[in-house]
């Protein structure tokens, strides 16, 4: 099959989803020698289309998992903002050196419904969004390279299809269907709840708006930037972007969690690669 465009659509509030996603659409599209195009979901704005793809496409489909699945505010939006129309695809999750559960069969399983067809898959290790240590510095130089790799590997599988063929579901590990979202815990190993927690605002905030911008859910009053007025994922997009270091989660829950992490999940996690 002459695969005709190559495409990266990814949700990332922190960039390293885009990073990898970006590495592998980029090596597939060199492979193909097709024209590369590119959906970011990750702000409001660009969840209010709907976007539609058709057979001879490859799409490169990126989340990061938040609780072991897909994050559960645009998990709709992934059911019902992609029509398919026959085009394969590559479910791929980013996670942050913990484990990524049933995020990507759900991921999987999504894009199947939605009339893609999914010809590989890959689970990628990134720095936790919650953490400095957990998964730092990756994805490394190693890990691009593999995530090219894969990408080459996923091209040439395309273009040796029979557009006539009937294909199964990439196979994934998880549950499937997925059931249960991960329970984080605290350092005493007790549930860690902290849904409601929001980020603070130290008195280094100038009021740039740049959180504002960035929040992935239109939360941060952009006048106000200490007020809060919708729903907070955790996905710390407006912390690690603030360029003054203005924001942070001070709740007790959310601190208790993120120290029971880093203090056991160090081992290096390897990416795993489906084709
Ligand atoms: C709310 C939330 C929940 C997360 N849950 C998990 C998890 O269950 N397992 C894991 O290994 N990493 C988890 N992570 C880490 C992210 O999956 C990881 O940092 C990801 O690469 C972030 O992608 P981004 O940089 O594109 O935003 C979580 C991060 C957030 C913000
Ligand atoms: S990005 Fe930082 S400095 Fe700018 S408004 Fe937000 S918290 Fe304040
Ligand atoms: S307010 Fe919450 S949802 Fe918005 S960017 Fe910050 S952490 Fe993410």
């Amino acid at each position: 099959m002459q695969i005709t465009t190559v495409s990266k659509v990814y949700f990332s509030p922190c960039g390293s989803t885009a990073n990898i996603i970006t590495h592998m659409a980029e090596a597939a599209a060199a492979q193909c020698e097709a024209p590369l195009s590119a959906v970011d979901f990750t702000l409001p704005a660009a969840r209010e289309k709907t976007y539609r793809f058709g057979p001879e496409e490859l799409v490169f489909f990126g989340t990061p998992v938040y609780a072991g699945r897909v994050p559960n505010k645009i998990m709709p939006f992934i059911r019902d903002g992609f029509l398919g129309g026959g085009a394969l695809a590559v479910p791929v999750v980013t996670y942050g050196n913990r484990s990524f559960d049933d995020g990507l069969v759900e991921l999987r399983n999504l894009l199947e419904d939605n009339g893609f067809h999914t010809i590989g898959a890959a689970a990628v290790v990134a720095r936790h969004s919650f953490s400095m240590t957990l998964g730092a510095g990756r994805p490394n130089e190693a890990d691009l390279r593999e995530a090219a790799l894969f990408a080459r590997r996923v091209a040439e599988k395309a273009e040796a299809l029979d557009g006539a063929g009937v294909w199964e579901p990439v196979a994934v590990p998880g549950t499937d269907p997925p059931e249960a979202y991960y329970t984080p815990l605290g350092i005493d190993g007790n549930p860690a709840k902290f849904l409601k927690a929001v980020p603070k605002l130290s008195g280094k905030c100038d009021k740039c708006g740049l959180c504002a911008k960035v929040c992935p859910m239109g939360s941060i009053d952009r006048e106000d930037p200490g007020r809060i007025t919708g729903i907070c994922i955790k996905c710390q997009a407006c912390v690690r972007k603030c360029p003054r270091q203005a924001r942070y989660f001070d709740d007790a829950a959310f601190l208790s969690h993120k120290q029971m992490l880093e203090q056991n999940f160090t081992a290096a996690r390897e990416a795993s690669y489906f084709v």
